[in-house]
């Protein structure tokens, strides 16, 4: 029997074609993400599930696959997915890691340079009409040459941001976590010199502050409002990672306060939600969650994917299955 994949979000084209060769897809059309009842009503019929880090794939999820023997997640990240209830069920949970650290990476430096040269600020006083020309002390930011980026995960994508820290003259400190994602044995940049150091001091010293780290029962609101404060004023924090890593009414207070220089966000603890203490203020970066959106990237994460589906429907080992808690 022809194995049925739902599929909850469109695919590229090319990657739609090798997965219809090999199955009976159940695609979720529309622009939104499957709302959650129609998920639970035809998740029963699948034999994989493809889904997106907007699905959230719970044990009622889980357990309502009877003939589930995959959850394929587009995406590096897999706080979506219950993969201890998977796994008690037999059913591998695969993401879509190294094929979106460029991506991200890239991101996170456009983050950077956005932040501490105002860009996106800037952007909306010409727009609006409010620029007056230019003077020697208008709008000024903060130069990145001589300055310490600070990483907090140094696991593949964190090892991508710091090896183009290089380029831009920048020293590289970084605080590793239990949880970090292995590096990444191809693709990257050379690592340049790391100073090693724990999260506390990392925070007090560093000029840029960039996360990434998985979120996990430990991550979540690692950026509280004590390590803000922690923070020197001149310092801006960069979040490409998971929203929930940083507590958003902790930030929103922080930057108000004046207590830091600036953030740049990607990431949301309630996406699409933005906490409205952020919408206001000049000295934050509102990105719609972009790290990996580049055409290139999106389609090799859903190729990916469907390569996982499709080993596993052979009955081969999935080629990226996530570790088991
Ligand atoms: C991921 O893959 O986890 C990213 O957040 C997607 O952009």
């Amino acid at each position: 029997m022809t194995p049925r994949v739902l599929l909850t979000r469109r695919v590229p084209a090319s990657v739609l074609r090798r997965l219809e060769q090999a199955c009976e897809v159940d695609l979720h059309e529309g622009e939104s993400a499957i709302p959650r009842e129609e998920l639970l009503r035809r998740i029963p019929d699948a034999d994989a599930l493809l889904c997106l880090l907007t699905d959230r794939v719970d044990r009622t999820v889980i357990e309502a696959g009877r003939r589930l023997r995959i959850v394929a997640n587009i995406a590096v990240g897999y706080d979506n997915v219950d993969v201890a209830s998977a796994a008690a069920r037999g059913i591998a949970v695969t993401n879509t890691p190294d094929v979106l650290t460029e991506a991200t990476a890239e991101l996170t430096w456009a983050l950077i340079l956005a932040v501490t040269r105002r860009v996106a600020e800037g952007d909306r006083v010409v727009r609006a009409g409010g620029w007056s020309g230019w003077a020697l002390d208008y709008m000024l930011g903060m130069q990145l040459r001589g300055k310490q980026l600070g990483i907090v995960g140094l696991g593949r994508i964190g090892r991508a941001v710091a090896s183009r820290a290089p380029a831009f003259g920048m020293n590289v400190a970084a605080a590793s976590l239990p949880n970090d994602p292995a590096p990444a044995t191809q693709g990257s940049l050379p690592l340049p010199p790391v100073a090693m150091m724990p999260l506390e001091a990392l925070v007090r010293s560093s000029d840029v502050v960039s996360l990434h780290v998985p979120l996990t029962a430990d991550t979540r609101h690692l950026i509280d409002r004590r390590l803000l404060t922690g923070m020197r004023r001149s310092a801006y924090l960069v979040n490409t990672s998971r929203g929930p890593v940083v507590d958003e009414e902790a930030l929103a207070w922080a930057l108000g306060e004046r207590l830091i220089a600036g953030a740049a966000l990607d990431v949301y603890e309630r996406e699409p939600a933005v906490h409205p203490g952020l919408l206001p203020l000049q000295n934050v970066v509102l990105a719609p969650h972009l790290g990996s959106a580049t055409t290139e990237t999106r389609t090799a994460m859903a190729d990916l994917a469907v390569s996982n589906v499709l080993a596993v429907l052979e009955g081969r080992p999935p080629l990226t299955p996530v570790p088991v808690p």
